[in-house]
């Protein structure tokens, strides 16, 4: 049994979408896919990709991104706490889990979060062109501090979820370190900090003991130790994105990993 990793599909795009309906009917059926989040925007398509996946791998963990939190393309009248609690109905109809899992000595635990700030304030450039503050509608009074919150303290429940297992995996579609950030990457992307990710996420798997950690959201491939946690994104990413996303399953435990 294996462990793959993968976030990022967005199969709003048609030759993404061909890459999952072509992915092998044979190869993962005794792996676990840890699918961290931005497949899509719209349930109909979300539905249809998960149970893609659903059918080519023995059990299958999704945790919603931003992109699935979107409520205005699909003319929803509810905010998008509503529609992260449908999305993860349309998941648990195609029998994919959402909730922490173990299996033997794996446990693979999700982290929900949202960006809340620590890794910068958005600049009113970035309020401006990030998609988020236009497509998510929030309650009265929720900024992303608070909209942060609230998703972290749904992760409580889950606080001691098999503590003892010997191989502890978790994984949250925002970054849980600003350093996961490569160097590299030029202003235009660093501008773009402050809505990546959330350091209380780091927190939450340091306190729980995770040994590597499974994340998206930056479309940047990368695996790297850092303070003895393995931190893997392996993104597919947009169409045009073929040098800076994996776009490809990544074995993170088991035969080749
Ligand atoms: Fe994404
Ligand atoms: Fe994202």
């Amino acid at each position: 049994m294996r462990v793959f990793a993968l976030s990022d599909v967005h199969v709003d795009y048609d030759e993404n979408a061909r890459w999952v309906s072509g992915l092998s009917t044979s190869d993962y059926r005794d792996d676990l896919l840890v699918l961290a989040g931005d497949l899509t925007d719209r349930l109909s398509l979300l539905e249809t990709s998960l149970r893609a996946f659903a059918a080519r791998f023995r059990r299958v963990l999704f945790l919603p991104g931003n992109h699935e939190l979107w409520v205005v393309r699909d003319g929803r009248d509810g905010d998008s706490f509503a529609k992260f609690e449908a999305v993860r109905r349309v998941a648990a109809q195609c029998g994919v889990e959402t909730g922490p899992l173990r299996e033997g000595a794996i446990v693979i635990r999700p982290l929900q979060g949202w960006y809340d700030g620590s890794f910068g304030t958005p600049s009113a450039t970035l309020r401006t062109m990030w998609t988020d503050y236009r497509a998510c509608r929030w309650p009265d009074g929720f900024d992303d501090a608070r909209i942060a919150a609230r998703f972290d303290a749904l992760n409580d429940a889950d606080e001691d979820f098999a503590a003892d297992a010997p191989v502890r995996i978790s994984c949250s579609h925002f970054l849980p370190r600003a350093d996961l950030l490569p160097g590299f990457v030029p202003d235009s992307v660093r501008m773009l900090l402050p809505v990546l990710g959330a350091s209380r996420i780091d927190a939450r798997l340091r306190r729980w003991g995770a040994s590597l950690h499974v994340y998206g959201h930056s479309h940047l491939n990368r695996d790297v130790r850092l303070d003895g946690v393995r931190y893997v994104n392996s993104a597919f990413g947009y169409p045009g994105e073929t040098r800076i996303s994996a776009r490809a399953l990544k074995c993170i435990h088991g035969d080749a990993g």
